[in-house]
């Protein structure tokens, strides 16, 4: 079997399209440009990357995005004050922490301390409790664009066994969490460092989600034919991009696999812009 591509740049291009449209509208009827500001502490490379490809997701769909850089040796009450300030900026809709921060912060109080109404990560407790009840105000953007991927792909979530590999706040748990709701339906096995025989687990999946930020981890055994694959991971080898998946392996295996990049990381932009116009229009109101 040859797995079908999943184009995630070209269904993100159509959502960006929309949003633009909507955003279009919102501000001819409002004169309110929604803004995003995105705080990128330190010199991580890849999170430079991210940032950037942020800003100018945003500046295409009409939205405005402001940078705050702070130094690699800033300290917790410094990042808390500047995103108190934010909160406080009625010109901003949405706050965008990048993650991982620099050893020495905690990103824990920072998460916390961002108004839940401009939490467009949807990482404040308040917003993560609302996800989980079923009821969001922000869907965390990568699974939210894993959901609209499997939607877009027509591929049937209701029944299906999901296996997800990874626990991480920002992908396993919320992953999990929305593929459970009623909706989509799904029936859900998280599989993390700790267990055992990983690939049995992962083998029983109709929908594979590697979220594990190891390279390559997921081959073509851990794979059951036919099986949708879902590559979360963009890791950096050798100076080439690759996932959490073995692409070459598993496409010999699966049905359909996104790919890495142009899979899953322009989903994740989109819904981010999403979320920045949705609290736009809800700081509005
Ligand atoms: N680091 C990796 N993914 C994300 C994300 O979706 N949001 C933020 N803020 N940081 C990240």
């Amino acid at each position: 079997m040859t797995a079908r591509l999943i184009d995630g740049k070209q269904i993100s291009s159509a959502e960006r399209s929309t949003i633009a449209a909507e955003t279009a509208e919102f501000s001819g009827q409002t004169g309110i440009v929604p803004q995003l500001a995105a705080v990128l502490v330190g010199d991580d490379p890849a999170s430079q990357v991210y940032v950037r490809n942020k800003e100018r997701a945003c500046q295409k769909c009409g939205l405005k995005s402001t940078l705050h850089r702070l130094p690699q040796e800033t300290t917790q009450s410094e990042l808390q004050q500047l995103v108190k300030q934010l909160n406080d900026d009625p010109a901003v809709h949405g706050i965008l922490v990048q993650l991982p921060l620099p050893d020495q912060l905690d990103a824990i109080p920072v998460l916390d301390a961002i108004l839940p109404a401009k939490d467009v990560d949807g990482f404040h407790p308040e917003n993560v409790g609302l996800m989980l009840q079923g009821r969001p105000r922000f869907l965390p953007c990568t699974p939210h664009g894993i959901l609209r991927i499997l939607d877009h792909e027509r591929i049937e979530t209701s029944g299906a066994h999901a296996v997800i590999i990874g626990r991480s706040d920002i992908v396993g748990k919320p992953m999990g969490a929305m593929l459970i709701q009623r909706g989509a339906d799904a029936t859900v096995t998280t599989c993390h460092s700790r267990t055992k025989d990983i690939a049995t687990i992962t083998a029983q999946a109709d929908i594979l989600i590697a979220a594990v930020g190891i390279p390559e981890f997921v081959t073509s055994d851990m794979i059951r034919p036919g099986a949708v694959v879902i590559d979360v991971g963009i890791n950096r080898v050798n100076d080439r991009l690759v996932g959490d998946v073995h692409f070459e392996s598993a496409s010999g295996t699966a049905s359909a696999i996104t790919p890495v990049p142009g899979g899953v990381g322009p989903m994740t932009i989109a819904m981010l812009l999403r979320n920045t116009l949705t609290a736009a229009v809800q700081q509005t109101r």
